[in-house]
């Protein structure tokens, strides 16, 4: 297995270019499904989770019919050919959660889905009892049987209703993907209520509208839907990757760098540039103010970063995939943060691996107390989920000496390539056999 090797403590300095959204990309090319015609997405991103939401396309009789291009091309064009297959395996969704954003288009397009339930994962027990609130209330049957859901419509068809989608936890994206993309090809007219506002589901409704749907109000709580009969072909630029825009915000935080960071949808990070802000760093539009969503900034920060506090919370709030990698930055802070998780609960398994580092980080229930310390001392560590890879490689960055991080298998699930990009900014970092270095202590 792969390991990354970070020599710390490097400046970066120069231009990074923010890829697609993965988290868009994913509901996107499920949407596949919904439509006879072609599908044209741009801007995918060359990543693990891209692979097997293909992969999942492809068992479902939905290929990529451009299959000759380099996949770093980004252009994935694809066509639901063969629409008898309704079964998502355990195989292909135990690799991916997010493979449940196929159960609301093959239910809606095809009349019935098998998808194996997808079980839990290293950031919390992830249910899907409102993905299928949501269906049930348009009129799907859902059954279970061997740990799979089967999912019916009833014989006058799906029907438009008004579904209150909130949770526990606020919203859900993927259920409203699912709900919204299942709404489309309904009778009537469909309201989801608490919905997602996350700009990844404005990217889908607003694909889904240049195939022929009727949706308003997304990016708000109320999203309408009117049902069509059916859905035509489209040509879609996937959003840029706010994620990996906040993280690369992060490096030049932490090496006290100067990136400019170009393809940057400042527009949707807001909560995450306000809280850099609010610790000393400082970013800039250096291109017109018409591409809120494109931008190019230009991020610096002295050597004092000051503490902050933030709770991780639906859009527009502070967004919990970026929880991890702020945490790296605060763990130089000078003074006292309180970081609080109110979408994943457990999501903290780097706080043990960064306390490894020399960060000072107590924990009680969903909050965490960081302490800042002048250093943090470069160590073998374990990654355990996508972002919390990516705030290892962040204190990695700073860190004094060498950080060996495991595990990495995880972050290429959601960055391209990140090592040869930081690489190319400054940053001492490469991926290498892990039996050419000692183990993690925890492997
Ligand atoms: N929840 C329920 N019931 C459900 C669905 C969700 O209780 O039926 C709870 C979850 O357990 C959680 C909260 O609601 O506490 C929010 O979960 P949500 O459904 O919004 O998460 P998701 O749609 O499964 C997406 C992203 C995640 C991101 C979350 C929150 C994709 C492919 N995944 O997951 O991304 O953390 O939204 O913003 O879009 C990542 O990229 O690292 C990642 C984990």
């Amino acid at each position: 297995m792969d390991v990354f090797v970070v020599e710390g403590g490097r400046r970066l300095e120069g231009r990074i270019r923010v890829g697609g959204s993965k988290n868009a990309a994913l509901p996107l090319m499920a949407a596949a499904l919904l439509t006879d015609h072609k599908v044209t997405l741009r801007d995918i991103p060359n990543l693990a989770d891209i692979q097997n939401m293909k992969r999942l396309l492809a068992e479902l009789g939905c290929h990529r019919i451009n299959e000759s291009a380099p996949d770093s091309d980004g252009v994935h064009v694809f066509q639901n050919t063969d629409q008898t297959e309704c079964h998502a395996r355990y195989e292909i969704v135990r690799t991916m959660r997010a493979s449940i954003c196929v159960l609301g288009p093959i239910l809606a397009k095809r009349g019935m889905c098998r998808i194996a339930m997808p079980g839990g994962c290293s950031i919390g027990d992830r249910p899907v009892d409102l993905h299928l609130r949501g269906l049930t209330a348009l009129g799907a049957q859902i059954t279970y049987e061997a740990g799979d859901i089967i999912a019916r419509v009833p014989p006058g068809g799906l029907r438009g209703t008004t579904i209150f989608l909130g949770g526990r936890f606020g919203s859900t994206v993927l259920g409203t993907a699912n709900v919204m993309s299942a709404a489309v090809l309904a009778k009537g007219t469909t309201v989801i209520e608490s919905a997602a506002c996350e700009p990844e589901i404005v990217d889908l409704a607003n694909m889904l509208v240049k195939m022929g749907a009727k949706i308003t109000g997304q990016g708000s709580p109320r999203i309408t839907i009117e049902g069509v009969k059916e859905l035509g072909s489209v040509d879609h630029r996937v959003i840029a990757d706010r994620i990996e825009a906040g993280t690369f915000i992060a490096a030049a935080a932490i090496t006290n760098g100067d990136l400019t960071i170009e393809n940057c949808p400042i527009d949707a990070m807001l909560s995450a540039t306000d809280r850099f802000e609010a610790a000393g760093v400082d970013i800039r539009r250096v291109n017109g103010e018409d591409e809120l969503m494109r931008a190019t900034i230009r991020v610096t920060a002295g050597r004092v970063i000051k503490p902050v506090e933030f709770t991780t919370q639906p859009h527009p709030g502070f967004p919990t995939d970026l929880q991890a990698q702020f945490m790296a930055l605060l763990c130089l802070a000078d003074g006292n943060s309180v970081i609080t998780e109110r979408i994943f609960p457990e999501r903290f398994l780097h706080v043990a691996e960064l306390s490894r580092m020399g960060a000072n980080l107590f924990r009680q229930g969903s909050t965490v107390i960081i302490s800042g310390v002048r250093r943090l001392v470069g160590a073998p560590v374990m990654a355990s989920d996508l972002r919390a890879s990516a705030c290892l490689v962040l204190a990695g960055l700073a860190a004094e000496g060498t950080t060996v991080i495991h595990r990495i298998y995880h972050l290429d699930r959601g960055y391209d390539r990140l090592e040869t990009r930081l690489a190319a900014v400054g940053a001492r970092i490469s991926r290498v056999d892990d039996k050419t270095v000692p183990a993690a202590a925890t492997e």
